[in-house]
């Protein structure tokens, strides 16, 4: 009897997951001769037992699709919203799980995938994760999937703006995804050759970016590039957050929420305003751009395709050895199981003393700092 292995897409959308859902289906279909069913719209279509067979037609052709052909959601088996109403859905998931015969379910997400695969396999499934995200901060990975191609489109992003920037004397500000790791703005910035890197990582003071912009401009450089992620935020709107998680009780979270709202200016409002305030500060014309959705859209890259694929083929092997509760991590060339345990709850934020940081400093770039 073949083994049967159930593989669902959860939380953003980002390219190289059906490169993924390749790599794996094709290996365990073709060196492993498993089935394979895929779930659709993650933890949600497995909660309604919505399914689509990834027989070898269905995996033809999908290396260079964007998105996944599964669908996903946001949705969490421990709190679904069922009839308007948040309701905890595992026993019905851990039911499809055994009606279909299961074997082992593979997840493919970011960090809240990771936390709810592990959720599942405390209630005694076989669960193995990769990691996917445009934003790159899943831990104890080397790098997430997605994460190149987005690196790719907001480089070009910052390449085009650097000609009309430069046309009509100008500041001009690029919002990016990431919104509470700075991965992508710090290395969209450093390849696309931004004056300013705005990161979650570091509380910027607006005052010292204006200064940065101003000596640019003093020198004959009439024109600046800021690279912002979309959580980057003034130090005065960090001291509020913190103060609001000093809060005690149940009240710390919606008063943090508020506080993070608040400090991102209702993100995407914060980008706005700093666009406002650099105008203001250096009367130079300030213009914003939020490139949003274009990051995770399209084929993906071929680092991610690469990446997708070995990632993926080296789950269906751990699959094949019966290796389960892991993550499958990129580490190097290669793949590493790494325990979902030790996965869960942690983000891969950029350290302050990284070597991308110092790199972009060598070459005079502000972190407004
Ligand atoms: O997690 C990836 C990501 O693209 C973040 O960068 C972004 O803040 C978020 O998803 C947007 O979420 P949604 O697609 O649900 O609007």
């Amino acid at each position: 009897m073949s083994k049967m292995i159930g593989i669902l897409t959860s939380g953003g959308d980002s390219p190289g997951l059906n490169a993924a859902i390749r790599g794996i289906g094709k290996a365990l279909l073709g060196r492993h001769g498993m089935k394979v069913i895929g779930f659709r719209d993650g933890f949600r279509g497995m909660m309604e037992n919505r399914t689509q067979l990834l027989d070898s037609k269905a995996l033809s052709g999908i290396l260079t699709l964007g998105g996944t052909i599964l669908g996903t959601s946001r949705d969490k088996p421990y709190a679904m919203p069922v009839a308007g109403k948040m309701t905890d859905m595992t026993d019905v998931i851990v039911d499809n799980y055994r009606k279909h015969h299961l074997d082992a379910l593979v997840c493919l997400g970011g960090g809240g995938t990771q936390k709810n695969a592990y959720h599942l396999m405390k209630q005694g499934l076989n669960v193995i994760t990769l990691p996917k995200t445009i934003d790159n901060d899943v831990a104890m990975t080397d790098v997430s999937f997605g994460y190149d191609t987005a690196l790719g489109i907001a480089t070009e992003a910052i390449d085009r703006l650097h000609s009309t920037a430069h046309s009509h004397h100008r500041i001009l500000v690029l919002e990016l995804m990431g919104n509470k790791a700075g991965w992508l703005a710090l290395g969209a910035g450093i390849a696309g050759g931004a004056d300013v890197i705005l990161i979650p990582e570091i509380p910027y003071d607006v005052k010292k970016v204006a200064a940065a912009i101003l000596r640019r401009s003093h020198s004959g450089q009439g024109f600046s590039i800021v690279a912002m992620a979309e959580g980057a935020m003034s130090r005065q709107a960090a001291a509020k957050l913190a103060e609001a998680g000093k809060e005690k009780g149940s009240k710390k979270k919606n008063k943090k929420q508020q506080a993070r709202e608040a400090a991102a200016g209702n993100r995407p409002g914060n980008s706005q305003f700093l666009a406002q305030q650099l105008e203001e500060l250096t009367g130079l014309e300030s213009r914003l751009t939020i490139l949003g959705y274009l990051q995770r859209g399209g084929t993906p890259s071929a680092g991610d395709r690469l990446l997708a694929t070995r990632l993926g083929t080296a789950c269906a092997d751990l699959i094949s050895k019966g290796v389960f509760g892991v993550m499958v991590a990129a580490r190097g060339d290669g793949a590493e199981a790494v325990q979902l345990k030790d996965v869960v709850g942690k983000r891969r934020t950029v350290p302050l003393d990284h070597c991308w940081i110092e790199s972009a400093r060598s070459v005079h770039t502000c972190f407004g700092d």
